[in-house]
């Protein structure tokens, strides 16, 4: 899979079906040389251009300025004549900075390396390959190695850098991005995943333009905002053709994605931990890991990189033990009663549940402390006897009893001002000296930084998870980092609580997964603002909005599913009318809707239309049939209500192609409109399949090329399954 060539100087890095190629300028400078489909000639060295004016340094010293700025580099790096953007910024003791990385000697290693405390990709069942190229600044003494790591089974190129103060002095790294690639302008358009609370992750695409077009966070998470992804596509590229260029960061923090388009028309992509708020001071022998970017190339569109994504993480990102499993369909009272409930209420719920077929109770947030309201209690991770005067352990039982498993809501990571926690140690709050502290949700977010808070907060939240039979945790994360400071870092030092921070969290999710392997956790932010490939190295799960209203949902599904898996995402039938838009839609389109991902309610069944609760023991058994499909199949988009205004349509199938199932939404009824003319995909041509329900026998070819009618029907936010399965 990797390969040097020494005669060339050229390190090919192949996967499946594509091909990534590094070369040496003047033996000492790694270069770009091409990232496409697969090419194994290695006679490509001349793509570097170092023949064409202004010439390489050691051909002509005087150059070396435009060398610089025009050159294609594997990592671009600040202060002796790249003024694009820079991937390495370094200062040195005396307060100078200027960086120049040359070559030294690469290592091939047959194995995927992880990253210390950091999420990080595995091999799993698959053959890996890692491209170590170690380069020197022997000025500064710093030393840089730029990872390459390749799996047999798929298409991603996994990168990292980690860079190492080898010099007698400390060293201050100013900035250090995780990936750069530089290409010649094809006249690419970038496409990223945009939002807000409830609106998170809609798919945004522009045009690249001269100068600098970035996506970023600095929040602290990696926000409802933005999405740690960035894609750069051919004119013209859609689901099934065009070329693609994605960047995903492996990372739950601030983050920076970029294209730059520069005067000779070339564009330079980055990815990494965003340089606001970040410094890290690095003492001698010290080393710094950036954190993993995921990048993948498609010459067959949207489509193809999406499902190569999905494989990526199923198979190479998420550890739970639940990965590959139907998870347990669940009901959460957040919805149902807000803080207003007590063991009377939640029993009374999962009563009602188990004679519907739900499998587990989740208890939401209010049960502790005081907490009546957002205003208090978070850090006292103690039963409020006010609501629950038998404690949780009885109530467990209680809803064992039922036949339910049991969920708990938690929120590690923050502070109230009104907690017993806070009043016994207020420095515990992240917090700036002598100013006072920036409130939101009435809360300060805890300094996890520190090993003492990480320690005192696991030491609570692990006792609480002891001590009934829990089999479930929802890690809620509700407000954006503030105040990023502390009394206890030295100065220097500062810079590094940000990314310190993550540390904490990733550590804290760690020992969970490692104290309670059978835990199921799913990783949640105010709705989906922490939906990214980091939080999936922990859990196999994320709450993707709090909007619920399906048709809300056709595009944070459609925006999430561009990248992670159905399996990843978080999906519940709501009631109506919709909390977050007074939307009221029919019982089954926001069960099928949620169908597509993993699928419970989020209402007060006890209390909903009797229509409607007679619906879900109906639609739990279409979870259970159809689950597997959905979770370890094959994702195909065929229709975007987000483009054609009027309908959405997507499919799995599995990959015996066996098996398809499609998810039609007429959003809006228009008068006078014909049925709708949609093309699967994913079929095998040659096969013939069966339309459930009916006699109705098609080719893969047919249903293919030709397509399908889906009648229209009339009224709004109608839903319909259509399950195909293959008869020969
Ligand atoms: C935000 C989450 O997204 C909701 O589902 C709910 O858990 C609330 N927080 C509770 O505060």
């Amino acid at each position: 899979m990797i390969h040097y060539d020494e005669k060339n100087q050229i390190f090919q890095i192949h996967t499946k079906n594509t091909s990534y190629v590094i070369g040496l300028a003047d033996g000492a400078y790694p270069g770009h040389i091409y990232y496409g489909r697969k090419m194994e000639d290695a006679r490509c060295g001349f793509l570097m251009r170092t023949e064409e004016a202004p010439f390489t340094p050691a051909v002509c010293k005087r150059e070396k300025a435009s060398f610089a700025d025009t050159f294609s580099t594997e990592y671009s790096t600040w202060g002796v004549g790249d003024f694009r953007e820079s991937c390495l910024d370094v200062r040195t003791a005396e307060g100078q900075r200027g960086c120049e990385l040359r070559y030294q000697s690469h290592r091939i290693l047959d194995e995927k390396p992880q990253l210390p405390g950091l999420p990080s990709l595995f091999a799993g069942k698959s053959k890996a390959q890692t491209l170590e190229l170690l380069c020197t600044d022997e000025v500064i003494g710093l030393e840089v190695v730029l990872r390459y790591s390749v799996f047999e089974d798929s298409d991603a190129i996994i990168r990292s850098v980690s860079v190492k103060n080898k010099s007698e002095k400390p060293l201050a790294l100013e900035r250090v991005l995780s990936a750069c690639l530089d290409m010649d302008q094809n006249g690419f358009e970038m496409i990223s995943l945009h939002g807000a609370w409830a609106r998170e992750r809609g798919i945004v695409r522009r045009p690249v333009a001269y100068g600098k077009q970035s996506i970023g966070s600095v929040r602290g998470e990696s926000s409802h905002q933005e999405n740690p992804f960035l894609a750069l596509v051919t004119p013209g590229t859609n689901q099934e053709m065009g070329e693609v260029y994605a960047m995903n960061f492996v990372y739950s923090g601030n983050f920076l994605a970029q294209a730059e388009l520069s005067q000779f028309d070339r564009v330079r992509m980055v990815m990494g931990i965003h340089p606001q708020g970040f410094a890290w001071h690095l003492a001698p022998g010290e080393c710094f890991d950036a954190p993993e970017v995921v990048c993948m190339y498609s010459a067959e569109g949207l489509g193809k990189m999406t499902r190569e994504f999905h494989d990526l993480y199923r198979n190479h990102l998420i550890r739970s033990r639940y990965t590959h499993q139907k998870r347990p369909v669940l009901i959460n009272n957040w919805e149902a009663t807000y803080f207003n409930f007590n063991e009377e209420k939640l029993v009374a719920i999962a009563k009602e549940a188990a004679k519907c077929g739900i499998e587990m109770l989740v208890m939401d947030d209010g049960w502790f402390g005081k907490r009546n309201s957002d205003n208090s209690s978070l850090g006292d991770w103690t039963v409020d006897k006010a609501k629950l005067p038998n404690g949780l352990h009885s109530l467990v039982e209680k809803v064992k009893d039922c036949g339910l498993k049991f969920g708990i809501w938690m929120e590690p990571e923050m502070i109230s001002p009104d907690s017993e926690l806070y009043r016994a140690h207020p420095d515990w709050a992240l917090h700036l000296n002598e100013r006072e502290g920036t409130q939101g949700r009435e809360q300060f977010v805890l300094d996890l930084s520190r090993k003492e808070v990480v320690d005192g907060i696991y030491e609570q939240i692990s006792a609480v998870i002891r001590s009934a039979d829990i089999s479930y945790v929802k890690w809620d994360m509700n407000r954006q980092l503030t105040d990023v400071g502390n009394a206890v870092l030295a100065p220097e030092r500062q810079g590094e609580i940000y990314h310190r921070y993550m540390l904490g969290v990733y550590e804290m999710q760690e020992r969970l997964c490692h104290d309670f392997p059978d835990l199921l956790l799913e990783n949640c932010s105010g709705g989906g603002a922490r939906f990214d490939a980091g939080m999936l190295y922990y859990s196999p799960q994320i709450w993707c909005s709090d909007d619920m209203d399906p048709v809300e949902r056709l595009s944070i599904q459609e925006g999430t599913a561009l990248v992670y898996p159905l399996s990843t995402m978080g999906a519940h039938v709501c009631d109506c009318p919709n909390h977050t838009t007074g939307r009221t839609t029919p019982f089954q389109t926001r069960g099928e809707v949620a169908l597509s991902g993993t699928f419970g309610y989020e209402l007060d069944i006890t209390k909903i239309a009797e229509e409607e609760r007679a619906q879900i023991p109906g639609q739990i058994a279409a979870y259970h049939k159809y689950n597997e499909l959905v979770r370890e199949g094959d994702y195909y988009r065929i229709a975007s209500f987000r483009e054609n205004g009027v309908y959405d349509c997507w499919m799995s199938t599995s990959k015996d192609k066996k098996e398809a199932l499609v998810t039609f939404v007429q959003v809006f009824a228009k008068p006078n409109q014909k049925s709708f003319h949609i093309r699967l995909q994913g079929l095998d041509p040659n096969a013939e399949y069966r339309l459930e329900g009916t006699e109705n026998v098609y080719s893969g070819s047919l249903l293919m090329y030709a397509g399908i009618l889906i009648p229209r029907e009339m009224g709004d936010f109608k839903s319909r399954l259509l399950h195909f399965n293959r008869v020969c």
